[in-house]
């Protein structure tokens, strides 16, 4: 049975790229991650809406963390569901992300995909990160402030900024002049990794 559903869902991935929805998947890709993602697959098979997946995450007991104004965010099971309307932005940033996942402060992402491309619709399965603010951390309320005035506002990084915060900065921003984004400048889009101590950048463009 199980079998018989994994390859199903294979048929189904391939048919997705077919109508030219993409599927990123991390070489890494967590056993945990890759079944949700299946079970999700599953249950939302005839109808890959946005109220189907909600519905489908909350059968799985998702517990529904945040929304903001293109996503709604679920934890299920210890990982982040993501599901993001209309925003042409997040699928660069993504795939930016995920080139680049030696660098800890891009989130670590397991699996992208387009569910409807016309409708810009996606579902994305990421690490949990924690709001800065929730971390009433003065100190690193004060370091978000700094990295979102070098990504968002005119800041440059000087020497002593570190190599990978440097880094983001300037993919970030070259991707936006590639693919002409704008920048979402909410200090939100800047998170907090408690396991390494590190700011993670969730969330800088707008569509
Ligand atoms: N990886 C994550 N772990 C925990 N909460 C998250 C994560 N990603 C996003 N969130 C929460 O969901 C909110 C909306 O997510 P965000 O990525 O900013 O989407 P958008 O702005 O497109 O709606 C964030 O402000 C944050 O509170
Ligand atoms: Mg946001």
């Amino acid at each position: 049975m199980r079998e018989a559903l994994y390859f199903h869902l294979q048929e189904q991935d391939a048919l997705a790229r077919l109508r030219g929805e993409s599927l990123l998947q991390s070489p890494e890709l967590p056993a945990k991650a890759r079944d949700i993602y299946n079970q999700l697959v599953h249950l939302t098979l005839h109808e890959p809406s946005f109220l189907a997946l909600r519905q489908a995450l909350e059968a799985q007991g998702g517990i529904y963390l945040d929304s903001g104004a293109f996503s709604d965010v679920y934890l299920v099971d210890g990982v982040v569901c993501k599901l993001t309307r209309t925003d042409r932005g997040y699928p660069h940033f993504v795939r930016l992300a995920m080139e680049h996942a030696d660098n800890p402060h891009y989130p670590r992402i397991y699996l992208h995909r387009t569910i409807d491309v016309a409708k810009g619709f996606h579902l994305t399965l990421m690490e949990p990160l924690v709001s800065i603010k929730s971390t009433r951390s003065e100190d690193l309320f004060n370091a978000q402030w700094s990295l979102s005035q070098m990504l968002f506002g005119y800041k440059k990084p000087d020497s002593a900024t570190i190599r990978e915060i440097r880094q983001v900065v300037a993919q970030v921003r070259a991707l936006r002049d590639a693919k002409s984004l704008g920048l979402d400048t909410q200090t939100a889009n800047i998170m907090y990794r408690p396991a390494d101590g590190r700011l993670v950048v969730t969330d800088p463009y707008v569509g």
